[in-house]
């Protein structure tokens, strides 16, 4: 397996890294791409350092997948260009989200619509990763009418510049700003630009992305989604009302058996998912489930995960990983 990592110099690259050095991904022959201001640079992958190759040198060698995480631009120029060459690009931006010929997988969700002919699949924004997780098997049980979110995001979801303003304002360091305003003791309600209709384009995905995964174009959604302060991973306040009625006891045991999702939900001892300790693993973590007494059949949950790992570069990994199985590559 020749596999091109295009972004590998940057937070989602870094961590695709890490993932498939972890889980021990079948590569014979490993390409890392960056920006032509990167090329030479050297990147380390299992002890052995590799230089880093700009995207046309990586198409000429015809890799069989490549794993993009560089931005929607890089991706809507170049993925065609490898998907021409025969190579699978599994993409983290989000150029081909919406396109209706691409497939929006979360593999515990819907892998089983991939097939051969599918050469440029669409990973899913983060926030919306760790939200479908939590409410596709309450969707197939009690089928969802309306989702009210609300997200608090971490800075490293915008990548590594607002890591730096981050880490530069603790340390009372001027510096390049990532955001319009100061992250550290804030919080943003601007995630990704505006759209006309006054919601953000993060806020929008988490609409748009929802009803394509969860292939239901009427589920109603409304988000609001909030830049904070913290580096581990994405959380999320969502309030689902459902068709049917619900037992919370089920519910919790729907989620405990979800592969993928841990239910961390003990109020007498204080447990509850944080960002601070989802960060590095890889599972999205649910609690704080209870029942929304203001309205019939609806239910509030915490849900948290670190949006570097499941939210981007430990989805991909596992398409790339379903594509090998199954023989799709
Ligand atoms: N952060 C998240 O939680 C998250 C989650 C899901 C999806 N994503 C998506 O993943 C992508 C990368 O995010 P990130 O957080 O890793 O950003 P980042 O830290 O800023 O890294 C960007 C990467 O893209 C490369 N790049 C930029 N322009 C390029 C070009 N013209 N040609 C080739 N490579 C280019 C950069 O290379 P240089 O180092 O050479 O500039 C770097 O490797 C974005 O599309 C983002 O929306 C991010």
């Amino acid at each position: 397996m020749k596999v091109a990592i295009v972004g590998a110099t940057g937070l989602v690259g870094n961590v695709m890294l890490k993932v498939l050095e972890e889980r021990n991904f079948p590569i014979d022959e490993l390409l890392l791409v960056a920006s032509e201001r990167s090329v030479g640079k050297k990147v380390n992958f299992k002890g052995k350092d590799y230089e880093v190759i700009s995207i046309p040198t990586a198409i000429e060698k015809k890799p069989d997948i490549a794993l993009f995480s560089a931005g929607g631009s890089t991706s809507l120029e170049w993925a065609p260009k490898f998907a021409e060459v025969g190579t699978t690009v599994i993409d983290n931006s989000s150029a081909w989200r919406m396109d209706l010929s691409k497939k929006l997988v979360v593999p515990e969700i819907n892998a089983n619509q991939l097939t051969k002919n599918d050469k440029i699949i669409a990973n899913p924004n983060c926030s919306t990763i760790q939200m479908v997780m939590a409410l596709a098997p309450l969707h197939k049980k009690y089928k969802i009418k309306r989702i009210v979110v609300s997200t608090y995001q971490s800075v490293s979801g915008t990548g590594v510049k607002a890591v730096e303003q981050m880490e530069n304002e603790m340390a009372g360091v001027k510096g390049e700003m990532a955001y319009h305003y100061p992250i550290h003791k804030n919080a943003i309600p601007h995630c990704d630009v505006f759209e006309e209709n006054g919601y953000t384009k993060e806020e929008m995905k988490l609409v748009r992305e929802t009803q394509k995964i969860l292939d239901d174009k009427t589920i109603a959604v409304t988000a609001t989604a909030v830049r904070i302060p913290t580096a581990g991973g994405h959380s999320e306040a969502v309030n689902v009302e459902f068709e049917n009625d619900f037992d919370l006891s089920e519910v919790r045991q729907l989620l405990s058996e979800t592969e993928g999702v841990t239910v961390q939900d003990n109020l007498d001892v204080n447990v509850y998912p944080m960002p601070m300790y989802a960060n590095g693993k890889d599972d999205v973590f649910v609690g704080r489930i209870r029942r929304d007494g203001s309205q019939p059949n609806t239910l509030n949950l915490w849900v948290v995960s670190d949006n570097l790992r499941k939210g981007a570069a430990t989805n991909t990994v596992q398409i790339a990983e379903y594509l090998v199985k199954e023989g799709l590559v």
